[in-house]
């Protein structure tokens, strides 16, 4: 006897769920309008992108994020704040920019606080390293960035080796009044630790 099929999940509002997992979306199936799109990979509890989200209303605003329960919870502060530029995607941030983010369709990808793997066996499963820097120079616009920060001396120092080793993103300056670019919630915990967190930010050569 066959077991019985569960029906699948709806999408909750502000919810981004392709129909399809196995082709590259169109940046205007995510978001309907022409405004430059930011992603956020590993979105956590969301509270960068609410307030990413609110300040630039002309632009929008995608989270990644594997954990369902943090998936649900971004949707309902975009949903409470009304803000019709947020949507969160629940998948793994890997395969979102190797395979399914659309070519020059992403004016900047936000790595925040990732998982720094520091056992030497698991450093592969680091996100920064060369098939993702490809992959991520792939979905940038010309001139689009990535911006990276850790609180992991090791990793950075990996992930600084990496992009030289790759060659193809610019290291640009980043000060700390440079533009707008609130504390993530994984920041303000650390930084209350005492933990010093050392930025990056990347940008594709046109
Ligand atoms: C350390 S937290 C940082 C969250 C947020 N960026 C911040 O700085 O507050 C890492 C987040 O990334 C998510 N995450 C870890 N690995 C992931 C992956 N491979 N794909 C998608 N999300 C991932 C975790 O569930 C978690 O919410």
């Amino acid at each position: 006897m066959s077991e019985p099929v569960s029906a699948p999940r709806q999408p909750e509002a502000h919810e981004f769920m392709p129909d399809d997992y196995f082709r590259q979306v169109e940046k205007s199936e995510i978001f309907a309008d022409e405004r430059p799109l930011e992603v956020d990979l590993g979105c956590g509890d969301g509270s960068f992108l609410v307030e990413m989200a609110r300040e630039h209303p002309g632009r929008s605003f995608l989270g990644v994020e594997r954990l369902l329960g943090r998936v649900r919870k971004v949707c309902r502060k975009a949903e409470r704040e009304g803000l019709a530029n947020l949507k969160v995607l629940r998948l793994e941030s890997r395969y979102t920019v190797e395979w399914l983010l659309g070519p020059a369709s992403v004016s900047r990808l936000h790595l925040l606080c990732p998982d720094p793997w520091p056992k030497a066996r698991h450093h592969r499963r680091r996100l920064v390293q060369r098939n993702f820097l490809e992959a991520v120079e792939r979905v940038l616009e010309p001139g689009g960035e990535l911006l990276f920060k850790t609180d992991h001396g090791e990793y950075f120092e990996w992930a600084e080796e990496e992009v030289a080793a790759f060659g193809r993103l610019e290291r640009l300056d980043w000060p700390d009044d440079a533009f707008f670019y609130p504390k993530t919630d994984f920041q303000v915990q650390w930084e209350s630790e005492g933990k010093v967190l050392q930025s990056m930010r990347l940008r594709k050569v046109e």
